[in-house]
């Protein structure tokens, strides 16, 4: 399996690294986020708040996540699953335990499907793919990121992305099932001020040596 693993905090510019980078390598590539946020929709819309009944929902849910779009029991969510609502939400679906252990099986299974891929998350150089061939930690000023944010939705209001951003990492980080992390033998890419192709190429003379 090549398994090219690909953490950080939100908004580090991660979704279009591994997007760019799979295409460079001929891989398929997973947003792990989308599926946690894929089932925090379902339990939004099914009003379940348990946390074993969310976790139950998780293991009984269709999800389809990649080129198309993202499908939850069939119906595209692609656009559903990044609202505010859902964003401000996620953090405490993806601290559940029974959630992360559905997700990582999930994860796990696509990559042996497809012999690897680029997998982006917040646990998959720490804990899911822990062999990956290369493990990348995607970071930025939160400033950048949170204007990054803001440009890639369009509008709103920088300092309160910022603050939003902060506390979602904060939750991210600080939970007690693998929580985001430096992967030990990650290395650490800072993506302040960096073009998209200058970041592919770092990362390129990274896979030359790995
Ligand atoms: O990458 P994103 O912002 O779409 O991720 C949404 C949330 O999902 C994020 O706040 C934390 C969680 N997540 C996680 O816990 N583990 C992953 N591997 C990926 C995302």
């Amino acid at each position: 399996m090549r398994v090219i693993a690909i953490d950080g905090p939100a908004g580090a510019g991660k979704s279009t690294i591994a997007r760019a980078l799979a295409a460079r390598l001929g891989l398929e590539y997973l947003d792990t986020g989308a599926m946690y946020r894929a089932v925090t929709l379902a339990a939004m819309q099914g009003q379940v708040d348990d946390a074993d009944e969310v976790a139950a929902l998780s293991r009984g849910l269709s999800l389809e996540v990649g080129e198309r779009g993202v499908f939850v029991d069939g119906v595209d969510a692609t656009t559903a699953i990044r609202t505010p609502e859902v964003t401000g939400a996620v953090s405490r679906v993806a601290a559940n335990s029974g959630v992360r252990a559905e997700m990582r099986a999930r994860q796990r299974a696509w990559a042996e499907l497809r012999g690897g891929g680029v997998i982006e998350g917040r646990d998959i150089g720490s804990v899911v793919f822990p062999e990956a061939e290369l493990k990348l930690y995607l970071t930025a000023s939160p400033r950048v990121r949170a204007e990054r944010r803001v440009s890639e939705m369009g509008s709103g209001d920088v300092d309160e992305i910022e603050r939003a951003i902060a506390a979602r990492d904060h939750h991210d980080s600080t939970r007690v099932d693998s929580p985001l992390t430096e992967a030990a033998g990650s290395t650490v890419v800072d993506t302040t001020g960096l073009t998209v192709g200058e970041v592919l190429d770092q990362i390129l003379r990274l896979l030359e040596h790995a």
